[in-house]
């Protein structure tokens, strides 16, 4: 079906039966297919959905700095400024910073594991070689997987949840004035969010495990990364460059849900009625027993789907916002209340497991995008079309080469002109 026909397709249509193309592209779901079909009006189902993984506790880590603050931290918004990040102290500055020293991180996982806490025979024999560790957690992963699928292959073999599943198909109930397919803008929208995502993330994670800065930079005050408020900080160049994606990242983020609200795009992924929640339900289930939901992504997202895009948008996305402004260099530092409102111990328990949250989100997601109609998935977003040819597939290759390319541009050796532009560089 071209896109046209269906953009033209009457709205009941649309919805409850699915279009031929769908219908042949995706394998029937058993038990709630056929009641799906019969359900009333205005709900529409959709297909692969990314099961939103909840994030894992951050890891320990022993290393760590760039996002020195050199200059004289207002007390209050850094508790312990000694042990922050090596480069406040003059000097040569410390090659590693144990992660345990560093105010609000890490309560008890590093320290823990110097003190020689009474270690299990597990602990103690096996798992105290890394690649035993990993081989082990590999494999209990591998057993809790398998048990899941047979418990919920075999809950769907008991009348109650059939009942359940026929009363839920697993696709939340949508306005009547949903829209459909996704429009160009969406695809441009969503490709710069992965561009800046890879390179926020890589950034992110260099901050996190630099031992060596590869220069520092200390903002104008009064400018664009140093509003009036804040103290001109002397940070990383790598926490320069991470500031300077967020703040595309931001742009790109906010002209993203005005289109979204614009043009009734939102519909899609955010929820309006509460079947939303047993419905993510059934589709989990259909997930964990290994029949997946009915794939149909370009007249709508199955409820898990919507959860898990709307998880990501409006919650995700704000909080690594939020918690990041804190231990920016944007953050008016000089207000002590609200600094002491708002501790910075807060922010960094929040920031780094957002980080996670999106790189699992982006697993699942990408993994669930090539396994259920990876060309036809990929041309909804890449080429804005309902098709199953490889137009699609072409458009994201050119733009992981592009993605790639901005990956070697933004070496500190490219970088340091850059952000001599808007701050003075230094060792
Ligand atoms: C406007 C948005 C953001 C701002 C203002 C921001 C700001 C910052 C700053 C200032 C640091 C250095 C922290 C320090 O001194 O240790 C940092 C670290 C980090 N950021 Fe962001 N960030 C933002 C968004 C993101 C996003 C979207 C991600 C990933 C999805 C991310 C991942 C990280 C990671 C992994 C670290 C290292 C955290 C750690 O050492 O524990 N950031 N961020
Ligand atoms: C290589 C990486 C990625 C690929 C190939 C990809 C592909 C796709 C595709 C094909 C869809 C439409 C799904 C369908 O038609 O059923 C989609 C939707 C979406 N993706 Fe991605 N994606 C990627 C990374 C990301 C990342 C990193 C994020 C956010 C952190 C993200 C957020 C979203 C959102 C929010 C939607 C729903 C958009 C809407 O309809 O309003 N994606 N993605």
């Amino acid at each position: 079906m071209t896109n046209e026909e269906t953009n033209a397709a009457p709205r009941k249509q649309r919805m409850g039966t699915a279009t031929p193309q769908a219908a042949s592209a995706a394998p029937k779901v058993e038990t709630p297919a056929g009641e799906t079909d019969a359900r009333p009006a205005a709900k529409t189902r959709m297909g692969a959905s990314p099961a939103a993984s909840a994030p894992a506790a951050p890891a320990a880590r022993t290393t760590r700095m760039g996002s020195d603050t050199g200059m004289p931290a207002n007390p209050a918004a850094v508790p312990a400024p000694a042990t922050r990040m090596g480069a406040a102290a003059p000097g040569p500055a410390p090659e590693r910073m144990d992660a345990s020293s560093r105010a609000g991180r890490q309560p008890g996982h590093a320290a823990s594991a110097k003190t020689g806490a009474p270690k299990g025979f597990l602990a103690g024999s096996l798992a105290s070689v890394p690649w035993k560790r990993a081989m082990l957690t590999l494999g209990l992963a591998v057993v809790a997987v398998v048990v899941l699928v047979i418990v919920a292959r075999w809950l769907r073999t008991t009348p109650d949840v059939q009942s359940f599943l026929g009363q839920y198909p697993g696709h939340p109930t949508l306005p009547d004035t949903v829209p459909t397919g996704l429009p160009g803008w969406l695809g441009w929208q969503h490709f710069f969010n992965i561009f800046f995502m890879v390179l926020i993330v890589r950034t992110g994670l260099q901050i996190r495990h630099e031992k060596k800065a590869p220069a520092h930079w200390t903002p104008e005050p009064n400018s664009l990364f140093s509003p009036k408020g804040s103290t001109p900080k002397k940070v990383s160049l790598t926490q320069w460059l991470h500031q300077a994606l967020d703040i595309l990242w931001v742009a790109n983020g906010l002209v993203f849900i005005v289109l979204l609200f614009a043009t009734s795009q939102w519909m899609r992924i955010v929820p309006t009625d509460w079947d939303v929640v047993p419905n993510a339900l059934s589709a989990m289930l259909q997930y964990a027993s290994l029949e997946w939901p009915t794939e149909n992504g370009w007249i709508y997202y199955n409820a898990l789907q919507m959860l898990a895009y709307f998880s990501i948008v409006f919650l995700a996305a704000p909080l690594a916002v939020i918690s990041g402004i804190r231990f920016s260099t944007w953050w008016p530092d000089q207000n002590s209340r609200l600094s002491r409102i708002y501790p910075i111990e807060v922010a960094r328990a929040v920031h780094y497991p957002v980080m996670l949250y999106f790189v699992a989100f982006t697993l699942v997601h990408v993994f669930l995008v090539f396994f259920t109609g990876a060309l036809r998935n990929l041309n909804h977003m890449y080429a804005s079309r309902d098709e199953a040819d490889w137009l699609g597939l072409g458009v994201f290759v050119v733009s992981v080469l592009v993605t790639g390319a901005a990956w070697i541009l933004t070496k500190p050796l490219f970088m340091r002109p850059v952000a001599g532009r808007f701050g003075t560089l230094s060792k």
